[in-house]
């Protein structure tokens, strides 16, 4: 009797531990698997790394935005730009009220080509647009400037730069999408973590 007892122990201990090993290893390869399945909530989970993940919709970036991070990261534009109202024209033009304008119409700066004729307006997607990658928007652009790469820097100084004399009207968020992130961010992070303590505790009941 106690000898099946002990095998029937024995098993469960056994179970334990192979459940704890195998949280540990696709603890390993998680962070590899999720961008498939989890879409949005991925990229709220790895904040920085946007390159293999589903884009979080600018209207929803800019409905969660921070104007003072957005003047923080503008400090990257002061040495070309102004942005109070009446500033000079630098090495780039000045920048007030610059939402909403047409493209390359700041008189008495001598603007590229190459971006006069793109044409339009600074709509908020043209500007997400040109501050990721000002040469991608027009090749031959003379704003020598590499781009802003997180879309959260952007959201943030497009809403900073719309302060500063545009107020054009933020574009309608999702609101459904919105949700959905953080539903599944949450699973996300609570998921490891339930499967590990469950492990964990299936082991000490064992061994108690
Ligand atoms: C090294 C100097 C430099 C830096 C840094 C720089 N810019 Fe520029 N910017 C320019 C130049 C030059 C132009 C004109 C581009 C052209 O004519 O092709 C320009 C043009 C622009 C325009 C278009 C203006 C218009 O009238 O259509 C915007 C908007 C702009 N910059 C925003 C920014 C923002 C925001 C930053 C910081 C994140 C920044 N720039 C950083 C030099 C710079």
């Amino acid at each position: 009797m106690s000898d099946t007892n002990n095998t029937i122990a024995g098993w469960v201990l056994g179970a334990g531990i192979v459940a704890l090993g195998l949280s540990i290893v696709s603890g390993g390869i998680y962070s590899a698997d999720v961008p498939e399945t989890f879409g949005y909530a991925v990229e709220e989970e790895a904040g920085s790394d946007a390159s293999a993940v589903a884009e979080i919709p600018l209207a929803t970036l800019l409905a969660n935005a921070d104007e003072t991070k957005g003047e923080a990261i503008f400090k990257k534009c002061v040495a070309c730009h102004t942005i109070q109202v009446g500033g000079a024209n630098g090495i780039g033009p000045n920048l007030y009220a610059i939402m909403g304008r047409q493209l390359a119409s700041v008189s008495g700066f001598a603007y590229s080509d190459s971006l006069k004729s793109v044409g339009g307006a600074w709509t908020w997607e043209q500007m997400d647009a040109w501050l990721k990658s000002p040469k991608k928007f027009a090749s031959g652009t003379k704003m020598s400037f590499a781009g802003l790469s997180k879309a959260e820097d952007r959201a943030n100084i497009l809403l900073y730069m719309n302060g500063q004399g545009s107020n054009l009207p933020l574009p309608e968020a999702p609101a459904a999408v919105e949700e959905e992130t953080v539903e599944a961010g949450e699973e996300v992070s609570t998921d490891g973590a339930s499967t590990d303590e469950v492990a964990a505790e299936e082991v000490q009941e064992v061994t108690n």
